[in-house]
């Protein structure tokens, strides 16, 4: 479900029509639907009902500050990977009790700032991080919350670039070997064991994976405990896939219902990092035509955004759909479709965003909507070809509002310098 609809050929978000927003701040540009943003989170959250939860959002799928405070806002907390994400979060409002800090190579620096920031927990991936975290927080004077994240070895069935619970996975620690690091961390003078975590990969469309992988987090926590080792958190991880094309990715209700019952006679609160199922399909990226060419061989589409804008097609052939924002006009009137690549300016033929499409005869100057791309779009953006980044756009209601202004010229070149040898 989304707020991006036609309402007589015309495209809006919400109330706003795209083609107004478009005016006034040019392209290519990231929109989000606040209302879409707000169903989602709520339907995902209030899956779990009653069981004892936290919706931690993993914010490198859609980093922006006003993004993170609309989250917060609903009670959610966030699920960070760098000491940027933390500083971020906090700039946002998201209360550090609702933080969990994940990832595989944290620096002494960046765990020391989520120490001293008061966070929930820290997923710890390491011996060596677990070592690295005591001697930070006898440094501080502190005790650091942990949880381990264990790899469960579970195919999670997606992208080979996005599983990451499977043994030949960087993440995590074998089950085998955890363990022995949980009582390692019991004796430390300085950690506090809190949890258990582990996220298997993202873009799930199926349920089994998840409750395989949940049942043996669950099978571990018994283990623990024969050893007066109490869990607190358990933490799920995110990956709930969505629909870009043609998947039937379960209903976070469905997910819900299958963890719960897998939560049965455990004590402690379920963690969950969801990222692209609140903001995928909340989020757009607008684009204008700049030139069509047709070849003996093809029909081109170029367009004035390109993969520096987003990654995903060319990084993983993510399919994204492909909408305009007026339709009937020019030649779209007639029905006329056409196969065409949609290509952008950026100097690599990987960068398009559409390949081999069917899809109207676009004209110079129209606006196009790239669909499902408020997850891992402006996140995973770049400066590469010295392209500017795209604004972002929050809808609400009949208003808009710019939450990050296009880069400029001046931002591109404002941290270099010329070394005075080069004078
Ligand atoms: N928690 C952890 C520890 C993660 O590593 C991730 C995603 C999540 C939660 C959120 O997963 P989600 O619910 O969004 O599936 N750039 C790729 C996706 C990379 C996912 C990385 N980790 C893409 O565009 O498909």
């Amino acid at each position: 479900m989304h707020h991006f609809i036609y309402k007589d050929n015309e495209l809006y978000c919400e109330s706003v029509a795209i083609a107004d927003i478009a005016k006034a701040v040019g392209t290519p540009f990231y929109l989000y639907s606040s209302a879409t943003l707000t169903h989602h989170f709520n339907t995902f959250d209030k899956s779990f009902g009653e069981l004892p939860h936290m919706t931690c959002f993993a914010v490198k799928a859609c980093s922006n500050l006003a993004i993170l405070r609309l989250f917060s806002t609903l009670g959610g907390g966030a699920d960070i990977v760098s000491g940027g994400e933390l500083y971020r979060s906090l700039k946002a409002g998201v209360d550090p009790r609702r933080i969990i800090y994940s990832g595989v190579g944290k620096t002494e620096e960046e765990l020391r700032y989520g120490l001293v920031s008061g966070i929930l927990m820290f997923n710890v991936e390491s011996e060596q991080e677990l070592e690295k975290l005591q001697k930070v927080a006898r440094e501080q004077e502190l005790v650091a919350p942990v949880s381990f994240r264990i790899n469960p070895d579970v195919d999670p069935k997606t992208h080979a670039y996005i599983s990451t619970g499977l043994a030949k996975n960087k993440f995590g620690i074998p089950v085998e070997q955890a363990e022995k690091v949980y009582l390692r961390a019991r004796d430390m003078s300085h950690i506090k064991i809190m949890g258990v975590s582990c996220h298997i990969g993202s873009q799930l469309t199926e349920i089994s994976p998840f409750t395989e992988a949940l049942h043996k987090v669950k099978l571990f926590i018994k283990r623990l405990e024969t050893h007066g080792i109490i869990i607190d958190y358990l933490d799920l991880g995110g990956g709930l896939g969505v629909r870009y094309q043609d998947e039937k990715p379960p209903h976070p209700q469905e997910y819900a219902r299958a963890l719960k019952k897998e939560m049965a006679g455990l004590e402690c609160t379920l963690v969950l990092e969801p990222g692209r199922v609140i903001v995928s399909n909340a989020g757009i990226l607008i684009s204008q035509v700049l030139y069509t060419k047709k070849t003996e061989t093809k029909n081109f589409i170029i367009v004035d955004a390109a993969m520096n804008d987003l990654a995903r097609p060319s990084l993983y052939g993510a399919h994204h759909d492909i909408l305009p924002v007026i339709r009937n006009t020019g030649k779209a009137a007639a029905g006329s479709l056409q196969i065409a690549d949609v290509v952008g300016p950026i100097c690599e033929t990987g960068d398009f965003l559409a390949r081999d499409r069917e899809l109207p005869a676009f004209e110079q100057g129209d606006l196009m909507a790239v669909m499902s791309s408020g997850a891992y779009g402006f996140t995973m953006s770049s400066n590469y070809n010295s392209r500017p980044r795209a604004a972002e756009v929050l809808v609400k209601d009949d208003q808009f509002y710019v939450i990050r202004a296009r880069e400029n010229y001046e931002t591109l070149i404002r941290d270099e310098s010329i070394p005075d040898f080069l004078e």
